[in-house]
């Protein structure tokens, strides 16, 4: 592990997390506890007594205080419904199934980066990948717990060749050249595939930098079951994504630690990282390897989908759990009719759940969706997702007239956060 300060262009401003948190006046995360708590007990079917006792608790911790602690329960559910609330996700089918473990008393990097280790081979321990998350200490008032800065804890690194190409993933040309400038020597032979180290912050903004946990991180040799030439081009991706860099907002609470995990769709991997310019560029030598020419008609469809092909069977053969998109937005079907059974709406955005092949093919590409951004949820930063969330109260409407002013009020309320 090796520190380095960060210098901060503005101290003034806060700090990088304090910038990314959501703003909420007292008012505001008073509605969001108390909606949170109502849910809460709505869902355990806990009577009046202890409703009334819970909230006269929190209710006078967040007068004195500012913020309130979450109760176990309370955390597990609240995950739980972070996830079902995430618009972008496809795969929500199991989300009452996703296992948290709570780790708000770990505060060292040390700590932490251990936590990490044990996440990952939890999630990955032979029989299928389970859905965890790992939530570390929230926001408390101004007080900033350190949190991980990289979007996943598995990332491949990209090297600048001297000839001045490109080789790895180049969405992370910027870490690479972060971890170098800390000390991080890449592999004597650089490869397109070199796991990089990730990054953590303190409390005190300090950069830390964490070697990437190479023995609980599961790869898989991508394979096409046709054609040899295939394999020669020596791809592999890893089984586990565990996005790190998300906050999750509960009941008016930010964790900006909660690194958390899922099972990979084989076109996240095969569409998207592989595929697309700006990360590997790989769909011309697919097309060399499987023998098609680049400018035939439709080249491009043919080798996404046999790269896909050759994801999906890479990952079954080595039995890391993988969907295809089809299966996917089956799945998605499945939850939105079972949500809607359950009298509620599902807050979807069309343009992350329609995969990014197939489009039509797909259930979901005909279904209306819209994303109402309710809390509890997890966002990236208040300036472009974190401002929108707010309670949804759109399922207990009785009249056209609470709904009509409803929804005046959220166009107030966001475009009030949007004028500061
Ligand atoms: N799209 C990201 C990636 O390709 C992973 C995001 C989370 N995906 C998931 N299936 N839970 O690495």
């Amino acid at each position: 592990m090796r520190r380095k300060f960060y210098v901060r262009s503005d101290a003034s401003r806060g700090t990088s997390l304090q910038r990314r948190i959501r703003t909420l006046s007292a008012l505001e995360r008073k509605e969001e506890a108390k909606a949170f708590l109502n849910t809460f007990h709505d869902a355990s079917g806990h009577g009046r007594t202890l409703r009334q006792r819970r909230w006269a608790e929190v209710r006078s911790d967040l007068r004195r205080h500012g913020y309130y602690e979450h109760t176990l329960e309370e955390l597990a559910f609240g995950a739980r419904l972070a996830w079902r609330n995430t618009g972008k996700c496809i795969g929500r089918l199991p989300w009452e199934s996703l296992e948290v473990n709570d780790c708000r008393k770990l505060t060292s990097p040390d700590a932490m980066a251990a936590r990490m280790v044990d996440h990952l081979r939890e999630a990955d321990s032979g029989k299928g990948i389970r859905s965890i998350i790992s939530v570390f200490a929230p926001i408390q008032g101004d007080a900033i717990p350190t949190w991980i800065e990289s979007g996943q804890i598995s990332r491949y690194a990209c090297h600048t060749l001297e000839n001045g190409r490109t080789l790895g993933d180049r969405q992370n040309a910027e870490s690479t050249k972060l971890a170098r400038s800390m000390g991080w020597t890449p592999p004597e032979e650089p490869g397109a595939f070199d796991l990089l180290p990730y990054f953590m912050r303190d409390p005190k903004d300090r950069r830390i930098m964490i070697d990437a946990p190479v023995e609980a991180i599961r790869q898989v040799d991508i394979r096409h079951p046709q054609y040899p030439d295939f394999d020669a081009l020596g791809l592999r991706w890893y089984a586990v994504p565990l996005v790190s860099n998300m906050i999750m907002t509960i009941g008016g609470v930010d964790y900006p630690c909660a690194p958390f995990n899922g099972h990979y769709m084989c076109t996240e991997i095969a569409s998207r990282n592989l595929a697309d310019a700006q990360r590997y560029d790989l769909l011309p030598q697919v097309a060399r390897a499987i023998g098609i020419s680049e400018g035939s008609s439709l080249w491009q469809d043919v080798a996404l989908t046999e790269l896909n092909r050759a994801v999906l069977q890479s990952f079954q053969t080595a039995r890391a759990t993988i969907i295809d998109h089809h299966k996917a937005s089956e799945q998605f079907m499945t939850f939105h009719s079972r949500e809607q059974a359950r009298g509620r709406r599902v807050a979807g955005d069309w343009r992350w759940i329609v995969p990014p092949q197939a489009g039509s093919a797909h259930d979901v590409f005909h279904l209306k969706m819209r994303n109402f951004h309710p809390v509890p949820n997890f966002y990236r930063e208040r300036g472009t997702d974190g401002l929108r969330l707010m309670p949804w109260y759109g399922d207990n409407y009785r009249n056209r007239v609470s709904g009509w002013v409803d929804r005046v009020q959220r166009r107030w309320k966001i475009w009030k956060r949007m004028a500061w």
